[in-house]
């Protein structure tokens, strides 16, 4: 185990501590949503005051999140064996711990000090590259549309939203232009979530706060015609067969939540487009 390593990460940045100890709280669940042992040991190797973010509603909210896009992934790697994931903003997620088929080719992109933390959890392979890159800079795309293999998924969990909504639409044009035809995942809030965030009960207790409010996700593929989205969903409304596999208890709170009409969780969507 790593010894414990000291956190200076940017404002934005360390707002992946949160999905980070979401899960690992999760993993140490009796009945857990998803287990991560990887993001409990690095909890444990991080000194960070985590106790900030117990028992908010928010950080099962991004388990949920996280398998979902564990599940889009698991389906694009039996569909497409050999393939490209790239994690955008991949903080310190575990999705291949989680999924990897053994076959694909991963890339995990996230800004310089944040990789620099990564690389001290996590080791490159051939089939594994950390990028230290913004996402919204072009030479990452040319560097790895150069080395992806088969067809490209990227995964963009709980990041865009924290960009400038000109930087979203630059990111989406740089992957569209690099990677046609490839998926991208990747989560929205609306203007009533952007404009409560100091009320929100994660986002409350750091500094960095969401930029770019989406109300549907229309607005993107109206940025690029061809542009597709393939599927959307709010958290309580998960796919059938993700809900299914969810502890009884969640199943429960979810349809308990989905009567209240909340608006942080109705303006809460996770769509997966199809890039022209
Ligand atoms: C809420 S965290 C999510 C981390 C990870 N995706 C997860 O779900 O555990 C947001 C992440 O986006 C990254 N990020 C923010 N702006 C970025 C940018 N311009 N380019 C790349 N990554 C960025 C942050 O550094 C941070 O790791």
């Amino acid at each position: 185990m790593t010894t414990e390593r000291e956190t200076r990460l940017g404002t934005v940045q360390e707002t992946l501590l949160i999905p980070l100890y979401g899960r690992a709280v999760e993993s140490g669940k009796e009945e857990p949503a998803l287990s991560d042992p990887r993001a409990q040991e690095i909890v444990a190797a991080i000194d960070y005051d985590f106790a900030r973010f117990d028992n908010l509603p928010s950080l099962v909210g991004t388990v949920l999140r996280t398998a979902l896009f564990d599940l889009w992934v698991s389906d694009f790697l039996t569909e497409h064996p050999v393939s490209t994931v790239v994690e955008i903003g991949a903080g310190l997620n575990t999705r291949y711990e989680r999924v990897d088929n053994g076959r694909a080719r991963w890339f995990d992109l996230d800004l310089p000090d944040v990789i620099d933390l990564r690389r001290s959890f996590f080791t490159d392979t051939p089939r594994r590259t950390t990028i230290a890159a913004s996402v919204t800079d072009d030479a990452w795309a040319t560097s790895v549309a150069s080395k992806a293999e088969g067809p490209c998924f990227f995964a963009a969990e709980a990041v865009l939203p924290f960009l400038q909504e000109r930087d979203v639409r630059h990111a989406v044009d740089l992957l569209a232009e690099h990677f046609p035809g490839s998926l991208l995942a990747l989560d929205m809030a609306g203007p009533g979530i952007t404009g409560a965030q100091d009320e929100h009960d994660a986002l409350s207790k750091v500094e960095a706060r969401m930029q770019w409010a989406c109300a549907d996700p229309a607005e993107i593929t109206g940025w690029r015609p061809g542009t597709r989205l393939l599927t959307s969903c709010t958290l309580t409304d998960l796919p059938a067969r993700l809900h299914e596999r969810l502890p009884a208890a969640y199943r429960e709170m979810l349809s308990g939540l989905a009567q209240q009409r909340l608006v942080q969780v109705d303006e809460y969507r996770i769509g997966l487009f199809r890039l022209a």
